[in-house]
């Protein structure tokens, strides 16, 4: 499988203290670069004979894939964390003082993990722990301590405790005997209860109803395949000012003049509209070419997506 690339969560222009310059270098590198670096791996991970392949190449690819898939995701948590006033809710305020004793203690603490982290790296992540009801502050150092937002649901004991004293060194036998133990009815209920477990928010753009979206890959797939579609750069004038970078085989058209330059479109050809994150203006353009007639979408991510998955770019200047 390919991992598809999410919408920034937040806002970026709203937040407060954090440049749009960190914010979107944030986004289309680190975040971008995790996602690109997690599907890299897949492929490699898809073209092996597990069968055959030295343990070495296994377990580095497949730490390299977690930590990848972990940076993915936290970074996902990340932007949709942000966008707020930093004011604790009453209904969080009374489960951050059943768990930590008060919100004071609860920041305090999560705050000081924060602070130790200082100099060196990982995440600290408030964690909803569904086995004991409650929430704990945790690290994820290296992005790789613990899947955020995974549920277990099958586990098998490496640690050589699990097996020593029946199996001496012999950890092969021992995980072809785990195995055959499995108790797979329980394996199944379990996961049952965790597909009930909701997947994270999507963007919610209420004011815009229905507006077909197109994600990123999909876009940028069919210029590469030379499909019939007419993709128009629509950033507000100073956003493009300030960035002078273009995606390759798109045109930048200004969109408070929509009405002006909608007549050079064709009606038979889909058209796509992006604006710099997948927001109002994309949206309102788009709603604007439907109206005339056009069979247009926007494109959800946005320029910034563009680049996050490493589509094709030049500069203007
Ligand atoms: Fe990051």
């Amino acid at each position: 499988m390919r991992y598809q690339l999410k919408q920034i969560h937040c806002r970026p222009w709203t937040l407060s203290g954090l440049s749009l310059k960190l914010i979107e270098s944030h986004y289309e590198n680190n975040y971008g670069g995790a996602l690109r670096r997690l599907n890299a791996i897949t492929e490699q991970l898809e073209s092996l004979d597990f069968a055959k392949t030295p343990s070495h190449v296994i377990s580095g690819l497949k730490r390299d894939e977690l930590t990848a898939l972990n940076s993915t995701l936290l970074h996902e948590l990340y932007f949709a964390s942000m966008g707020g006033e930093g004011k604790v809710t009453p209904s969080m305020a009374e489960v951050l003082t059943r768990d930590f004793g008060s919100v004071q203690q609860w920041r305090t603490q999560f705050s000081a993990m924060g602070y130790a982290l200082g100099g060196g790296s990982g995440w600290v992540v408030l964690t909803w722990m569904p086995r004991d009801g409650r929430l704990i502050n945790q690290y994820a150092s290296e992005h790789s301590q613990s899947v955020a937002g995974g549920v277990p649901i099958l586990a098998l004991d490496m640690f050589e405790h699990a097996y020593h004293i029946d199996f001496g060194a012999n950890a092969k036998a021992y995980v072809d005997t785990f195995l055959r133990n499995v108790d797979w009815q329980a394996v199944e209920d379990r996961y049952g209860d965790a597909a009930k477990v909701s997947p994270p928010r999507p963007v919610v753009q209420p004011e815009f109803g229905d507006l077909p979206g197109m994600g990123v890959e999909e876009v940028r797939d069919m210029l590469a395949a030379g499909k019939p579609l007419q993709v128009i750069d629509t950033r507000p004038k100073h956003f493009v000012s300030r960035q002078q970078d273009i995606a390759d085989g798109v045109t930048w058209r200004d969109p408070e003049r929509v009405g002006e330059w909608m007549n050079e479109l064709r009606k038979d050809v889909p058209v796509v509209v992006y604006c710099a994150y997948g927001f109002h203006v994309g949206c309102r353009t788009a709603i604007t070419l439907r109206e005339a007639g056009f069979d247009a979408s926007y494109m959800k991510v946005g320029h910034s997506g563009w680049k996050a998955v490493g589509a094709p770019i030049h500069m203007t200047t």
